[in-house]
């Protein structure tokens, strides 16, 4: 299985912070976006991941992250001259993606959970097996997303697991409060199914468009993040502001750094300690490679 990390975008809901800097690259609390997606695919065990950002910002992500040695993980890079719609991700990665299922996250997404990687296990195995995966999440704001509804009382539901009846992006009434996050699963074939997705009258290659397709082939499944997760995207000044609160909340209880892709590539098995040194060493005095010493030390144990 592939994944792609979109992180274009032109981030004018966040000038004049992103007049001359990646959205991506901003911190959220004490590490850049772009990590939280990144790990998030490191979870769902996805080793060869693209990023696909602006002509400005690839070459800067790519001086953060590099090849991908120091997670473990192989990453390729692409560009997306304009933000042209998020199906987009799938045409510009059609040669990345070649005959594999592929899962794309979107780079501003956070995602956070005890049970995460079950939740991502299971929606690799259903794309694997042919059929497409989204995940609903609980939002007050329906209007602002993309948007499911589904059926509520089936079998099946105490496990996340529901049947979808409709999707629509950032409907004026919503038919439910799901919204769809940014985080999909697609079986082999996306990018051809992309290519015949048409421009919506934003002139955007919607995400929502695409999702449509595979529900009336009767090859959408969706799981429900419940209550143990906690979603946001960090595209708004208020939305950035409360995942910092929310990461520092969660690492000052924990007493411990979450989304550490390094970490992530050790408990794997994808780097050894000599790498996780070396990793702990470039971040220097700094809490996050005070957090990795800790991991290869021992005190921490998953
Ligand atoms: O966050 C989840 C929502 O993301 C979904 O519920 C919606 O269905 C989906 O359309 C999307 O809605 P947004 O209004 O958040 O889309 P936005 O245009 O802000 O793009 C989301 C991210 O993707 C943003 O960080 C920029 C990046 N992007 C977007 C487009 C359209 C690109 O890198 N390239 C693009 O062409």
């Amino acid at each position: 299985m592939k994944g792609i990390i979109l992180a274009g975008g032109s981030g004018t809901r966040l000038y004049p912070l992103t007049m001359v800097t990646s959205k991506q690259l901003l911190p959220v609390y004490n590490k850049p976006m772009i990590y939280y997606p990144l790990s998030t695919l490191m979870l769902a065990k996805i080793r060869d991941i693209l990023i696909i950002s602006t002509p400005e910002d690839t070459p800067r992500i790519k001086q953060l992250l590099g090849d991908g040695s120091a997670f473990g993980v192989n990453l390729s890079y692409a560009v997306q001259e304009k933000p042209e719609g998020i199906a987009q991700a799938f045409l510009i990665g059609k040669e990345f993606i070649g005959d594999d299922p592929c899962a794309m996250i979107l780079g501003d997404n956070i995602f956070y959970g005890n049970g995460l990687g079950h939740k991502l296990h299971d929606a690799k195995v259903m794309a694997e097996k042919g059929q497409a995966c989204v995940f609903g999440y609980y939002v007050e704001d329906p209007k602002r997303f993309g948007v499911m509804e589904f059926s509520r009382h089936e079998k099946g539901t105490e496990n996340g697991s529901v049947t979808v009846l409709s999707v629509e992006e950032k409907p004026k009434e919503p038919k439910s409060n799901y919204a769809i996050v940014g985080l999909y699963f697609y079986p082999a074939g996306v990018s051809e199914k992309a290519a015949q997705v048409k421009p919506s009258k934003r002139g955007e290659l919607e995400i929502t468009t695409l999702n449509d397709m595979y529900l009336q082939e009767g090859r959408l499944g969706a799981q429900l993040l419940g209550r143990g997760f906690t979603w946001m995207d960090a595209g708004t000044f208020d939305s950035l502001r409360k995942a910092t609160n929310f990461v520092c909340m969660i690492e000052q209880y924990q007493g411990m750094t979450i989304s550490a892709p390094e970490e992530i590539a050790y408990w794997s098995g994808w780097i050894d300690a000599a790498k996780l040194q070396e990793s702990a060493k470039r971040y220097g005095k700094s809490p996050y490679g005070e957090h990795l010493k800790a991991v290869l030390e021992g005190k921490i144990i998953l």
